[in-house]
């Protein structure tokens, strides 16, 4: 027999003491339940590359945010699925007063004051050339975005918002977004900026559910290099400074790392994109009978908390919520 001090076997050895020592937990409370509304009534569309994922009409939306609320879920981003005869080089529809996205927000306010809702700033939704921001002669120009992305911050806000959700990319969008609200009296909306949002393959199955895919050329001029990691805390020390409440990594599960360097840096919470990419695979294998669908999902989940992430968006949400409230 080996004479051992140290036996860190004894901390795993039942079920009890694993949990006494447990480093970290997921809990209800961490998460926002990424949701697609689209235009029409009584109708759900179940996204195909996002199996148990709907695009919504509004009614069915309320009637599903019921089922959302009681599951404990305290917090919902939504995005909107526009048909092409509603897009333009400038995204003009979102500033439409009656438009889909802002009715929504301010029927699901009334309907539900408690739940947080965060929103999504950025042109591609509504963007006949299908990028975040104006495209001027094959580019993607920034300022002339910004200012757009101002205005739209403004319509989410009086329709109800409670945080604001830039995932554009554009330079200097956070501090402009800040004045822009503030001089609207909106000193109270928050802003969770998708601060390090990687140019990635794992969004596809969202650009489906949107059919919002770009029409020419890829998001790399605004979206980041996969490859760095240095960048990321330039954009999170340009964001702290303009103002933004909560700083995002996106995607997460292949930038945990960057999530770490974020949480380690900045002393706000930090939140982390787990995106429709990372979903369809875990619900693909799963499908196969390859993976544990529910345990790869929560230690997928798990291992945002210990790279650092304070709040996890994530199209799991429900699922988790149905396993934590069992347990
Ligand atoms: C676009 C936007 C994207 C996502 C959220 N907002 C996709 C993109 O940048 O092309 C992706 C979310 C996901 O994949 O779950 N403004």
């Amino acid at each position: 027999m080996q004479i051992l001090n140290r036996r860190p076997r004894r901390n795993r050895a039942t079920g009890a003491i694993r949990a006494m020592v447990q480093e970290n937990t997921l809990s209800v409370n961490d998460f926002i339940f990424p949701m697609f509304v689209q235009e029409g009534t009584n109708t759900k569309v179940e996204i195909k590359s996002m199996p148990g994922i709907f695009r919504f009409t509004l009614d069915t939306l309320l009637e599903e945010l019921k089922e959302v609320q009681s599951l404990g879920i305290k917090s919902i981003c939504l995005f909107p699925n526009y048909p092409e005869s509603k897009k333009d080089k400038y995204g003009s529809e979102s500033l439409v007063s009656d438009t889909l996205y802002l009715k929504a927000l301010s029927e699901i306010k009334s309907k539900f004051p408690d739940l947080v809702i965060m929103t999504d700033v950025a042109l591609d939704p509504y963007s006949s050339d299908g990028h975040d921001g104006i495209v001027e002669n094959g580019k993607i120009i920034n300022d002339e975005t910004v200012e757009i992305l101002v205005k739209m911050s403004i319509a989410q806000a009086k329709a109800g918002a409670d945080i604001i959700g830039p995932s554009d990319m554009m330079d200097g969008r956070i501090g402009a977004i800040r004045k822009g609200l503030d001089a609207e009296g909106f000193t109270d909306v928050s802003i969770m900026a998708y601060t390090a949002k990687y140019a990635s393959a794992f969004y596809g199955p969202f650009r489906d559910a949107l059919e919002s895919a770009p029409k020419f050329g890829d998001k790399k001029t605004y979206q980041m290099n996969p490859a760095n990691i240095k960048e990321a805390l330039l954009e999170a020390e340009l964001d702290f400074a303009e103002g933004a409440d909560i700083m995002m990594v996106k995607p997460a599960f292949s930038y945990l790392d960057v999530i770490k360097a974020l949480k380690e840096n900045f002393n706000i919470p930090i939140s982390a994109y787990n995106v429709s990419g990372e979903y369809a695979m875990i619900k693909a294998a799963a499908q196969n009978g390859w993976i544990g669908g529910d345990k790869a999902m929560m230690e997928m989940l798990l291992s945002m908390k210990r790279a650092g992430a304070d709040i996890i968006l994530s199209y799991f949400a429900k699922e988790v919520a149905v396993l934590l409230n069992e347990s």
